[in-house]
């Protein structure tokens, strides 16, 4: 079988013939037919993540066939006890065990989820990792609700865009950032309100002057924009964070945090209840994933490209069957 292969941080990554897995006690053999790409892969290809192994199959999104049925992978691995937060022993597939770039996955039976009906088989690989994580950060970390007024930034990103049809789907209001005019625009076919481009020196300006400020604010890029965040947020609002795209956080006013008595939360991932539930308002609300591109598992050096250049918006899809 084809699989795509972590070689260490100089060789990065390989397009690689391999056996197929031998499955356990417990397992299913699973003809994979889709993978999607998400940051983390971008980063281990670079050398640029926890815990490298090399030999390891990279991908942790993807749908296939087993018994005669079209599953999605629930990429959580030994999540823990608590849902409050990820035990000692958590680890994410494709990386440090076999992920989903692959012909072939060997996968335990409770991690396979059945596809919703609604979506096509390169929509429910774009689903599982992005859509568990904006899921846990605004329902679970931020308690969204209807009618609030929320801002997603680096709309382009996978886990930005399900924030943003999620909390369309919720009644919410939302406002994005992007660094291009033309995603803002995509955002407003989708149902956003407006957006920012945060490459501007003040792109908080307008959104401070027209709408005053926001209830929830979802966010992956940290780095020096974190503190215009802070004072996009109303008095009382959660900002849920999830990632560092663009690096530390700097010159933050600790003043505008307590004065306006701000929740910041951590959050990443979700538990295996979460990813439960979002498989759930994906199919109540007949959210369908957003696809940016889609290539062949032979073609993998132009999707990492694409990603590592930011110029998605959505998911890119691998076919693998
Ligand atoms: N904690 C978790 O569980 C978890 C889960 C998934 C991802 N992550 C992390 O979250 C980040 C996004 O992941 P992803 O897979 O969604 O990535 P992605 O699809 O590659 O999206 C990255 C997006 O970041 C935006 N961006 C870049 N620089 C920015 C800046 N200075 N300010 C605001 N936005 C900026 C860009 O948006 P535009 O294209 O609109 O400019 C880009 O499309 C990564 O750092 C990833 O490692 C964490």
């Amino acid at each position: 079988m084809d699989g795509l292969v972590y070689r260490g941080v100089k060789a990065s990554l390989e397009l690689a013939k391999l056996d197929r897995p031998k499955i356990r006690d417990g397992e299913v053999l699973m003809t994979m037919q889709a993978a999607a790409l998400n940051h983390r892969d971008v980063w281990i290809a670079k050398g640029l993540y926890p815990n490298l192994r090399e030999g390891i199959v990279l991908g942790s999104d993807g749908v296939g066939t087993a018994d005669g049925g079209v599953y999605i992978i629930n990429p959580n691995q030994e999540w823990g006890l608590q849902e409050a937060y990820s035990g000692p022993g958590y680890t994410i597939l494709g990386m440090p065990n076999h992920g989903t770039f692959a012909t072939y996955l060997a996968v335990p039976r409770h991690r396979i989820v059945e596809k919703p009906s609604h979506i096509s088989t390169e929509e429910a690989a774009a689903l599982p990792l992005a859509g568990l994580t904006a899921y846990r950060a605004l329902f679970k970390k931020c308690q969204l609700s209807a009618n609030e007024k929320v801002l997603i930034t680096g709309i382009g990103g996978g886990v930005a865009l399900f924030a943003c049809q999620f909390a369309l789907a919720k009644g919410a209001q939302v406002w994005v950032t992007s660094g291009s005019a033309q995603k803002i625009d995509q955002a407003k076919l989708l149902g956003a309100s407006g957006g920012a481009i945060y490459k501007e020196t003040d792109w908080d300006r307008d959104l401070k002057k027209n709408i005053g400020g926001f209830d929830v604010i979802i966010d992956g890029a940290a780095g020096p924009g974190f503190a215009k965040l802070i004072s996009l947020a109303r008095p009382g609002a959660r900002i849920a964070l999830y990632g560092g795209t663009a690096g530390e956080i700097k010159q933050v006013s600790p003043q505008k945090i307590f004065w306006k008595q701000l929740q910041i939360l951590g959050s990443t991932m979700g538990s295996d209840k979460d990813f439960s539930e979002m498989v759930a308002f994906v199919s109540e609300y007949k959210i369908r994933p957003v696809i940016d591109a889609t290539f062949t598992l032979s073609s993998w050096q132009s999707a990492f490209e694409r990603m590592d250049r930011s110029e998605q918006f959505g998911k890119i899809v691998l076919t693998l069957d």
